[in-house]
């Protein structure tokens, strides 16, 4: 049973899961392979990730390498509802909803969790957790699942540490063809995407911080530059912290950029980056929004603490006046705004991205039966073979090593 918001938006989604098909090239390519071996037949497959019109690309590759696929999102926000709709037209289980209380998020992972699926796609960690908890006995015919970020992975490589992971999962968002492009290039891009298209304020000039310079954080800061703006990063890795300087950014601690901010953006995977001491400092109608996976990089109980008055400025943003007159804006409640407040990554990232999980995928169906419970990277073989399938899709071509420059890399 389904449970969506509105099933007459459905020809709207239709037509945005079409437009991304023909940006997804890697994908098409697995999925006619899927269409002829049936790699799934048997099998169903829970995916728990923001429910769009990529994600829906990925879930009919699946079905048409013979899966049951029943689909939810992993963020209360991130659902497009069309798509949703589309989905359930075309005849999925689809319990996922924009704009979900906690209480209404957790019964649509538990509704998909009720096929007691095979395998699964997680994004973040939530379908895992239930599947250790309240659904544990949803997961009797469970062969492994794959996880899609690095805060899932982190909460996995946790829970693996205590002895308390129960299947083999997938790293996927450890692939090179991933983090490297998705993190990055993906969070990049569409996060100011997001941003610019929310607020409709020039970045050229502006100071923007970003807290976290990591995979994610280098892609933010990186196209921040390149709109004009004068960045600033904050970390706590000294590494990291070097690393942005020496790619030209001011780093300093978050006490020292936060009266100096026009945007801030949290991509750090942790908590209470932003607390009530710099909202305390920040310039009135300073940007605030977060990329990282949770809505917990900025302290939402600081601000209304903080707040004499929360007013609605504009679709996707919430003005919360200090009791000095200054206004803070949050985008998107705290959430992940690419995909909270815009389209998430761009279709030819995740086109790589999705290439990764449905051969992960695969790799379970065929080969997870035989692994033991842990966190797994993905197999190498696969990581090489999206890179050259994107490549040839982009139309480039690279050199290849002779037998003499072989034999000259493998002497000692
Ligand atoms: P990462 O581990 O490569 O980078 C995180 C960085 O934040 C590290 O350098 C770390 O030292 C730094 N950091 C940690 N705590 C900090 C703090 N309190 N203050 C300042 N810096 C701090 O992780 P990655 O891949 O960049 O992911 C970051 C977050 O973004 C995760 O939650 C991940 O799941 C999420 N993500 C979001 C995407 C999106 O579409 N918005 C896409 C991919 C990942």
């Amino acid at each position: 049973m389904s449970e969506i918001r509105d099933l007459s938006l459905k020809d709207e989604g239709k037509r945005k899961i079409d437009w991304v098909r023909s940006y997804m090239p890697a994908l098409g390519g697995i999925e006619c392979e899927f269409e002829r071996d049936k790699p799934f037949k048997g099998r169903k497959i829970a995916i728990s990730i923001h429910l769009e019109a990529k994600t829906a690309r990925l879930a009919l590759a699946l079905r048409s390498g013979g899966a049951e696929v029943h689909v939810t999102g992993c963020n209360p926000l991130a659902t497009h509802d069309d798509v949703a709709a589309a989905l359930v037209d075309m005849g999925f289980e689809v319990n996922a909803w924009r704009g979900a209380t906690a209480g209404e998020y957790e019964r649509h992972l538990v509704n998909t969790l009720a096929c007691s699926p095979d395998i699964i796609l997680d994004d973040g960690g939530d379908l895992t957790n239930l599947l250790h908890g309240t659904c544990a006995d949803k997961r009797l015919s469970l062969i492994g699942g794959t996880e899609e970020t690095t805060t899932g992975v982190h909460r996995l490589r946790a829970r693996a540490a205590a002895g308390e992971l129960k299947f083999p999962v997938i790293a996927a968002n450890d692939a090179k063809c991933k983090h490297l492009f998705d993190n990055r290039y993906g969070t990049g891009q569409s996060t100011w995407d997001a941003i610019m298209h929310t607020t409709n304020v020039m970045v050229t000039g502006k100071r923007v911080v970003v807290a976290g310079y990591g995979y994610c954080g280098r892609g933010v800061a990186a196209r921040a530059k390149g709109l004009g703006a004068d960045v600033v990063v904050t970390e706590v890795d000294p590494v990291c912290a070097l690393e942005a300087l020496m790619d030209g950014y001011r780093v300093m601690p978050m006490d020292e950029a936060a009266p100096i901010g026009d945007f801030f953006i949290t991509v750090t995977g942790c908590n209470r980056v932003i607390t009530a001491r710099h909202l305390e400092r920040m310039r009135d109608g300073v940007i605030l929004c977060n990329a990282g996976h949770f809505d917990v990089e900025i302290d939402k109980n600081d601000l209304n603490a903080l707040a004499v008055e929360v007013i609605d400025r504009r679709l996707n943003i919430q003005g919360f006046r200090m009791a000095d007159g200054r206004i803070l804006n949050l985008l998107a409640e705290g959430r992940l705004v690419n995909l909270a407040s815009g389209n998430g990554h761009p279709a030819e990232i995740m086109d790589m991205s999705f290439a990764i999980q449905a051969l992960c995928l695969r790799y379970l169906s065929e080969h997870g039966a035989g692994l033991s419970p842990g966190v797994y990277d993905v197999p190498a073989d696969i990581d090489g073979r999206v890179g050259r399938v994107k490549l040839a899709a982009m139309g480039m071509k690279i050199d290849t090593l002779t037998e003499e420059q072989e034999a000259y890399l493998a002497a000692y």
